[in-house]
């Protein structure tokens, strides 16, 4: 075809038109995979969660005020009666359903506010003052309850179906405490002070299977945030343990010292992390649980051994503590909450393209599946035994020295 003008028909030029590729317009609906966030008493990944034992609050916190507290997505109220016993229930009253949140603490457990019902830390109805016989039948009524366990000033409570409640891990890590050493429980989080982190639990947690973000985000984008011998990039290796997974990080130090640094993932939500500013060499000394607040708040509890009274060090953006940071310079040096709570709320698994380096997230994510089918097969999960206790021993940490005196560790 030509164009007709006055000077006659002239030939129209044809010009590809270049079809733009890879743009926003074509990505497709956004999906999350629910066997990784999900969170949710019924759901296979909640379910296989509720096998078990969950850190919640510190010791501290259980107090004769009572205390709303929210875990793997139920409210419960939290609270210590006059006998010193930690108390967990569900926050409607079995009468007729005003929150406990309202009620008194007395010596022998929490009393609604409305009729006055009195129930103890296991639920068990003690005192009906507007019945016949201040509620002789009072047998018949349960406000519903979870287990407590304190251990090291930290409260665990198990969620699960009672008949399959675990035994109690406990790690030897904290078997002994040297002289001059105490255990401490914290309840610090990602960036935030104490705060849940907004964002689905299992982005944060995966992250522990991540050591080469140590490489990018913490020595290089945003400056050395730890220490020198974690700059280098480490040659990686990962195993499975009986319980989960875990990662060898090697580097050859400038002084000619091998540094074999071992991070464990425990399932589903532990994590054994030496620390990062390589104070003590040899086995970790800590054990943190991320915790499934609700399917997009997260909180994570430590238990660490340190010497008495020294300060938890901390992490420096450009010379400066995370707080303290003004929004451009969470920009300019970002951390371990910039980047996992911009993954979004909850990540959209559909938009990844996981690549080598990930290698370490795919057999986290797949050992993880692992246990939410073997739960919905009418299996036990990892690490969950019958008996009163059940002990880890740890592998995680900092050894450093020479190469084949060293290698072996963790
Ligand atoms: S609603 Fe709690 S005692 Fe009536
Ligand atoms: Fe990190």
């Amino acid at each position: 075809m030509g164009i007709v003008s006055a000077f006659g028909v002239r030939e129209m030029k044809e010009i590809p038109v270049e079809i733009d590729t890879g743009t926003a317009y074509e990505i497709s609906e956004p999906i999350w995979d629910t066997e990784l966030v999900d969170v949710e008493k019924g759901t296979p990944t909640g379910e296989m969660l509720r096998r078990y034992w969950h850190p919640f609050a510190l010791t501290a916190d259980a107090t004769d005020t009572p205390r709303e507290v929210t875990i793997l997505g139920e409210q419960l109220i939290l609270f210590r009666d006059g006998l010193d016993r930690v108390g967990l229930l569900h926050p409607r009253c079995c009468h007729r359903g005003t929150s406990l949140y309202y009620g008194k603490v007395e010596t022998e457990g929490i009393r609604c506010c409305y009729h006055g019902w009195l129930f103890d830390v296991e639920g068990k109805t003690l005192d009906m003052p507007c019945e016949p016989q201040s509620g002789a039948r009072a047998d018949r009524y349960r406000q519903p309850w979870y287990p407590v366990r304190e251990y090291h000033d930290m409260l665990f409570t198990y969620m699960g179906p009672p008949a399959h409640k675990p035994a109690f891990p406990i790690y030897d890590i904290f078997d002994d405490v040297p002289d001059g050493w105490e255990i401490v429980a914290d309840d610090n989080n990602i960036g935030l002070e104490g705060d849940p982190t907004p964002c689905n639990w299992f982005q944060t947690h995966e992250n522990v299977m991540d050591p080469l973000h140590v490489y990018v985000l913490h020595a290089g984008f945003s400056g050395n945030q730890f220490v020198a011998e974690m700059a280098g990039l480490p040659e990686l290796s990962f195993h499975r343990t009986p319980q989960g997974v875990k990662s060898h990080q090697d580097r050859t130090l400038d002084d000619g010292r091998f540094f074999h640094r071992v991070t464990e993932a425990v399932m589903p939500n532990v994590r054994i992390v030496a620390s990062p500013f390589v104070e003590f060499e040899g086995k970790a000394t800590s054990v943190a649980w991320t915790l499934p607040i609700s399917r997009t708040e997260t909180k994570i509890f430590t238990i660490l051994k340190r010497p008495i009274g020294q300060e938890r060090r901390r992490a420096l953006y450009n010379g400066q503590i995370w707080p303290d940071l003004s929004e451009e310079e969470h920009q300019r040096y970002p951390g371990d909450y910039e980047a996992q709570v911009g993954q979004g709320a909850i990540t959209i698994h559909s938009e990844e393209n996981l690549a080598s380096s990930d290698r370490g997230v795919s057999i986290f994510r797949h050992v993880f599946r692992q246990q939410v089918r073997a739960v919905n097969n009418g299996e036990l999960p990892v690490g969950v035994t019958n008996g009163v206790e059940c002990r880890y021993e740890v592998r995680a940490g900092n050894y450093i020295g020479k190469r084949d005196d060293v290698i072996h560790l963790g």
